[in-house]
Parts: structure tokens; C-alpha cells; sequence
């Protein structure tokens, strides 16, 4: 059980829809201290957020993050691409890499460099994950097939740190931020999923599936999934 009070939190890609919910629901819980970290760091108005700079895919930017947040003691995994193609065949190596390099190498460098913080404080992660980490729709197959290898990373890490740092994983459907902005269909509320993520954290929750899809999608995994 992890309780977000006076808890030193660090969100990477703080600036998006869900990662600036993060940020407010973490003090709105009583975290002591959030670094809310982008690319491009942003002003807030609250005195215990402090803005850090952060590109996941930049291992010189890792390192100087790691130096400055030494005191993290709940790393949020947050920062992500998304990429809606036509199919698989038709997305571009260029683009697979650059999803790859963000969603699952960035998340993987990013927990590396903050792990020893981490288990220094007992922390916890929250690694964002997706349904589509379980789904083979062409059009989010390359971006689903790194969210896949986040769902791995997650479990294997979990194993890895257990006793040390709690690991969740946080699995949700399409959901009303930016990078969604082009998509015609039902969307979550970014606050509803960070909430049940916080709340995952609080009752020791090894995995939050954040909405009804994400769940009956979970429920059917063991299926084969024959093409259709
Ligand atoms: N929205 C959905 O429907 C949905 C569903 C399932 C999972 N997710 C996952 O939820 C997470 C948050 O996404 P979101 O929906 O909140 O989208 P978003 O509003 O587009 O936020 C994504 C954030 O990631 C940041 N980012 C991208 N590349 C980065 C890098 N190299 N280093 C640091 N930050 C980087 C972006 O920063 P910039 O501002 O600098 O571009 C942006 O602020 C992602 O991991 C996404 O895959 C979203």
C-alpha cells in the first residue's frame, strides 16, 4: 500500500492530459513534493510542484533528472506517443522506432536510472500502460505492440522489486486528451482513470483496469485470437 502523502512524486510527461491530472490529484492527495517533468517544463501554480526538464528518449536528460530528484519516491510513467495507422504493414519503421523509442525503451531507461532512489525510499511506480497492450487492431497494432512490451516490463519488474517498490501497471481505453484529439469515438475522463490509479496505489493494487472495455478485454486474454 502506497499513500500518496507526503509522498515525493515525479510524473514524466506532466504537460498531457493525463500526466497534468497526475500532477494536480497527486497534491490534492498531500504529496509533499511533485516533480511535474517534460520536455518542455511548464509553470504551476502550487509551490511544492517543481518543473523539471525531461525528454525520456535523452539518457544525458535522464541523468540530470535522476541527480535533481534523488528524493523521488513514486515515479509515474506517463509520458507517451500514440500513433493511429492504417494498418501494420502500412506504419513505417521510422515511426515503430520512435514509438518503441518513447513508450517502452524511454519507460525502461527512465525506471532503470530511478531505481535505486526508489528502492532507497520504498517507493512505488506507476507504469501507464493501455488496452491496447491486449488488442491487434490494425490501426493501434505498432503503438499496442509497445504497450505490450510495457505490460511485460511491468510484471517482470514487479518480480524484480518485490519487497522493495510496489509496481503497478494502469490499463485504460481511449480517453479525452490531447492525443486522442483526432479520434470520433467514446472517451474517459482523464481524472476518473488517474483517481483509480492513485486509488490502485493506496489499496496495494497490482494492476488498475480503468474502465468497463479495459476490464472485459482483460477477462478474455487467455483467448486465441483468431484473425476476423
Ligand atoms: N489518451 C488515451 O486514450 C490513452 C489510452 C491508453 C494509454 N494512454 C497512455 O497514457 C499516457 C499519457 O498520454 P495522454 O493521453 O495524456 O496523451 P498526451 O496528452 O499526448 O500526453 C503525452 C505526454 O507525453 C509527453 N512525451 C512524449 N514524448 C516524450 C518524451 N520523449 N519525453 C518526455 N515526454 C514525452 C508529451 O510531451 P510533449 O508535450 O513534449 O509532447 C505529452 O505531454 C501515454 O503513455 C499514453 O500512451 C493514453
Amino acid at each position: 500500500m502506497t499513500t500518496l502523502t507526503d509522498a515525493v512524486v515525479l510524473v514524466t510527461g506532466a504537460n498531457g492530459g493525463l500526466g497534468s491530472e497526475f500532477v494536480r490529484q497527486a497534491l490534492d492527495r498531500g504529496a509533499a513534493k511533485v516533480y511535474a517533468t517534460a520536455r518542455t517544463p511548464r509553470t504551476w501554480d502550487d509551490r511544492r510542484v517543481v518543473p523539471l526538464a525531461l525528454d525520456v528518449t535523452d539518457a544525458a536528460s535522464i541523468a540530470a533528472a535522476v541527480e535533481q530528484a534523488a528524493d523521488t519516491s513514486v515515479l509515474i510513467n506517463n509520458a507517451g506517443v500514440g500513433l493511429f495507422a492504417s494498418s501494420l504493414l502500412e506504419t513505417s519503421v521510422e515511426d515503430y522506432r520512435r514509438l518503441l523509442e518513447t513508450n517502452t525503451i524511454g519507460l525502461f531507461a527512465v525506471t532503470k536510472a530511478f531505481a535505486p532512489a526508489l528502492r532507497r525510499s520504498r517507493g512505488a511506480i506507476v507504469d501507464v500502460a493501455s488496452v491496447a497492450s491486449w488488442l491487434t487492431r490494425p490501426t493501434l497494432a505498432a503503438y499496442g505492440s509497445t504497450k505490450a512490451a510495457v505490460w511485460s516490463l511491468t510484471d517482470s519488474l514487479r518480480r524484480e522489486l518485490r519487497g522493495e517498490v510496489h509496481v503497478l501497471g494502469l490499463y485504460l481505453a481511449f480517453t479525452d486528451t490531447p492525443m486522442t484529439a483526432g479520434i470520433d469515438a467514446p472517451k474517459g475522463d482523464p481524472a476518473d482513470v488517474v483517481r483509480a490509479a492513485y486509488d490502485g496505489l493506496d489499496s496495494g493494487a497490482y494492476e488498475v483496469l480503468a474502465d468497463e472495455y479495459t476490464r472485459t478485454v482483460r477477462s478474455r486474454i487467455s483467448e486465441v485470437l483468431a484473425p476476423h
